[in-house]
């Protein structure tokens, strides 16, 4: 069995040929791990707000998240297989093809942004977790511009991720997203 590189997370054809035979995986576990976690942040929200997924891959949460009574839901992935057979699985969410470092939603569009261990694929390759002028966190840097974009005022953006805080959290608080940053830890 040909084990997955490191920087194969990064390339959009890895999750594409990935997904051909992969059904269901989930990265950093399942919906159960964060469930009292998310609640906290979700209760400001009415069930009727609109979520946001980043990444999705072919994993439950969504569906997990409708669930819960959660039933605006939209998510994106750069990957048409993963798209595809969640549609199959899960057909009441929306799953739309978008790369989000350039998403084409209007400003203002969603009140609520999630992301699980999305952001992280696009780090795989950084040849250091404190170089933050490297090309991988300039692009993490031009998607939280875009999750900015897109939240409402007022909305949450929720980052699950096995990054330490003191590597993630600098990203979050850069300048120019005016963001308040909480952290959780979740025991594994
Ligand atoms: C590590 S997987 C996480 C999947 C899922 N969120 C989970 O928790 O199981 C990363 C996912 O991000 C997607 N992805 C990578 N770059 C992306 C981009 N620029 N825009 C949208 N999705 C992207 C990949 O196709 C893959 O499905």
């Amino acid at each position: 069995m040909n084990l997955p590189r490191n920087e194969d997370y990064s390339k959009p054809e890895y999750w594409e040929k990935r997904y051909i035979s992969e059904e269901e995986y989930e990265w950093l576990g399942g919906f159960q791990c964060y469930k009292s976690i998310l609640q906290k942040y979700l209760s400001k929200h009415q069930q009727s707000d609109s979520i946001l997924q980043l990444g999705c891959g072919n994993s439950s949460f969504s569906t997990d998240l409708r669930n819960e009574g959660w039933e605006n839901i939209t998510n994106i992935d750069i990957s048409l297989t993963g798209l595809q057979k969640l549609r199959r699985r899960e057909r009441d969410s929306n799953y739309v093809l978008m790369d989000m470092s350039i998403m084409s939603f209007k400003d203002k569009a969603f009140d609520i942004v999630v992301e699980k261990c999305t952001l992280d694929s696009l780090l795989v390759t950084a040849e250091s977790p404190w170089d933050l002028d490297s090309k991988q966190h300039k692009l993490v840097g031009r998607v939280l511009k875009e999750i900015k974009r897109i939240l409402n005022p007022g909305g949450t953006f929720i980052s699950i991720t096995f990054s330490q805080p003191h590597f993630r959290v600098p990203l979050l608080l850069a300048e120019g997203l005016g963001w308040s940053v909480q952290v959780e830890k979740i025991e594994g």
